[in-house]
């Protein structure tokens, strides 16, 4: 018991549950990092797609499991809009190439432009009506009303759109991390509310038969893992 004689001072009265954990041995934890390590090391940003039909039940699960993610005080401030008709598919991809081609055009540095060369990227973008389904991933800033505070917005869709991008991974499905600049054009296309921004517009799909990707490098762990 605590001095105050409670147990529950600072806790805003949450309810509690037992955590549902499961303990593994090493060998078994060993195991497990090396499997999803490897399923990760074979993602890859696809960016010509088969316009072969999906299952969207699958696509829909793989959305469930992105808002599975941790999120500022569990404000959950993503909305995801899946985009299968047709007539919006061409709309968002004529506006997006609008602003690709301004972007390819001038808009971008020369210093990112240089960057991307090795993407072999350009203005067009035709998986955006190829692929069978458009995800479009909206940040919100506040909730539906101004008292609605949301924290760490940015943070919190990144993670769960990370739980996306390895969820459609895993179940078998390829998809791009999509970012036309600016993304207006999606709040009005999609008829979005204020409080909500498009953040990422992802393509998913089967890739296309001969599908090929840029042959990349990922640094070593000594670039990126640092020890105390
Ligand atoms: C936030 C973000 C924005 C991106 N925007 C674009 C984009 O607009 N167009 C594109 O072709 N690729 C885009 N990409 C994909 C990256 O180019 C790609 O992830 C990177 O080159 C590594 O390749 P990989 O995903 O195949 O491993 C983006 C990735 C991220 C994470």
């Amino acid at each position: 018991m605590d001095a105050d004689g409670g147990q529950e001072h600072n806790r805003a009265m949450a309810d509690s549950m037992p955590l549902a954990f499961v303990r593994r041995e090493v060998s078994e934890q060993r195991q497990r990092a090396d499997e999803l390590y490897a399923l990760m090391q074979r993602r890859r940003s696809v960016r010509e797609f088969s316009d072969e039909p999906i299952d969207l039940e699958v696509v829909r699960r793989c959305i469930d499991t992105a808002a599975q993610a941790p999120s500022g005080a569990n404000k959950q401030p993503w909305t995801y809009v899946l985009v299968t008709s047709p007539a919006l598919k061409k709309r968002i991809r004529e506006a997006a190439e609008a602003e690709e081609q301004a972007f390819y055009g001038g808009r971008a540095s020369d210093a990112w432009l240089a960057d991307i060369a090795v993407l072999g990227t350009d203005w067009r973008k035709p998986f955006l009506e190829t692929a069978p389904a458009l995800i479009v991933v909206f940040a919100q800033s506040r909730g539906a009303t101004e008292a609605d505070k949301h924290y760490y917005v940015q943070e919190s869709v990144g993670l769960s759109a990370g739980f996306l991008i390895a969820a459609l991974h895993f179940a078998g499905l390829a998809t791009l991390t999509h970012t036309p600049s600016p993304m207006g054009f999606l709040s009005e296309l999609l008829e979005r509310p204020k409080n909500e921004r498009a953040v990422l517009l992802m393509p998913v799909g089967l890739p296309a038969e001969g599908c090929t990707v840029p042959r990349l490098e990922r640094k070593p762990r000594e670039a990126y893992l640092v020890e105390r």
